[in-house]
């Protein structure tokens, strides 16, 4: 069953950046010259900080959506102050900003999608259930948008269910969808707590795959709300191809993603981007217009080695992929 925790927030740990050393060799290799660099994805600066260290003479835009990372980031990347430029934005809109910067084309493009684990750790951000009084809010940009709360309360039996079904992979999304309406018609959803106990009861406590016990019933409901609220999978298939057009010929992206859905996009793309011709199988001359615009750099997905996941668990479910532009 759901833990009740009431208290605010969990101490954040420090933010250690995932696949740093595969990060720095794909985008910051010794043989290139690499000048600018956005990352899309600054978060509290990891990453940035150590592409800014490798790259002394690199300029670095950073975006990101929630002003508390970028607080953290401006304090993170002081030390490279006049090479920095960070601004609140989506990544989807990287051309629009590096464009503000008098930049047309940029060398590298990082982008480590997702939530980072200090806005789960926060209690006031609704991002998780162990915290059963907080608001469910799951805005990664609290500025702007819909909550969760909101999506829960308003939206038709129908949407929340392929939500739950698409996002979640949960089984019992129709069930789960109908029982939320049902509910909601008497007390509308406010907090954490108010959407983890419905799971409970729906799901019984844990999620079951092949028959096995799977993770806690509250997980995969909050990771297919929280994608929906902020619109990520949308996010992430603009912002790849906002990438592809904003690197310069010979310029690297590295795509860092958490979850199936999300690697399965990148994974794609890239294959997409790397064909040299879609016409049918069979078509006796080529009559598309298609041409590869990017090589692959990686076969499969780079993981996290025993290292790195004995000093950072949370490292475990990270893939990146990287690609070239021709
Ligand atoms: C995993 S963290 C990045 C951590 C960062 N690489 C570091 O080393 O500190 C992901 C960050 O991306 C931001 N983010 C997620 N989707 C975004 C989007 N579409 N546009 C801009 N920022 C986004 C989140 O707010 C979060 O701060």
């Amino acid at each position: 069953m759901t833990q009740t925790m009431t208290q605010t927030t969990i101490e954040p740990p420090k933010h250690i950046p995932v696949l740093p050393e595969a990060v720095c060799s794909f985008l910051a290799p010794e043989n290139r010259t690499v000048r600018r660099i956005v990352d899309g994805t600054v978060g509290y600066g990891g990453h940035s900080a150590l592409l800014l260290e490798r790259l002394p003479q690199a300029e670095l835009l950073g975006l990101d959506r929630d002003e508390d990372a970028l607080a953290a980031a401006r304090e993170r990347l002081s030390f490279a102050r006049g090479r920095v430029h960070l601004v609140h934005s989506d990544y989807s809109r990287m051309a629009d900003r590096a464009a503000a910067l008098g930049w047309d084309t940029v060398d590298a493009v990082l982008l480590d999608v997702g939530v980072s684990s200090r806005q789960i750790d926060e209690a006031d951000r609704g991002f998780s259930f162990r915290f059963s009084d907080a608001p469910l809010d799951m805005r990664m940009d609290r500025s702007a948008g819909r909550t969760a709360a909101d999506l829960v309360n308003h939206l038709p039996e129908e949407e929340l269910s392929v939500i739950f079904r698409d996002y979640g992979e949960i089984r019992e999304a129709r069930r789960l969808a109908r029982r939320i309406v049902e509910l909601r018609q008497t007390k509308p959803f406010n907090t954490c707590g108010d959407l983890a106990a419905v799971c409970d009861e729906i799901l019984g406590g844990f999620h079951r795959r092949g028959g096995r016990k799977g993770p806690p019933a509250p997980t995969l409901a909050f990771q297919a709300l929280r994608i929906a609220v902020n619109r990520e999978l949308d996010e992430l298939r603009e912002g790849l191809q906002r990438a592809v057009e904003l690197l310069a010929p010979g310029g690297r992206m590295a795509v860092i993603s958490f979850h199936s859905l999300e690697d399965r996009i990148v994974k794609n793309f890239i294959r997409d981007m790397a064909m040299n011709c879609k016409c049918p199988p069979g078509t006796p001359v080529c009559i598309c217009s298609w041409r590869a615009v990017l090589t692959p750099l990686t076969k499969k997905p780079v993981e996290a080695d025993e290292r790195e996941l004995a000093a950072n668990p949370r490292a475990a479910c990270a893939k990146l992929r990287a690609a070239e532009k021709l």
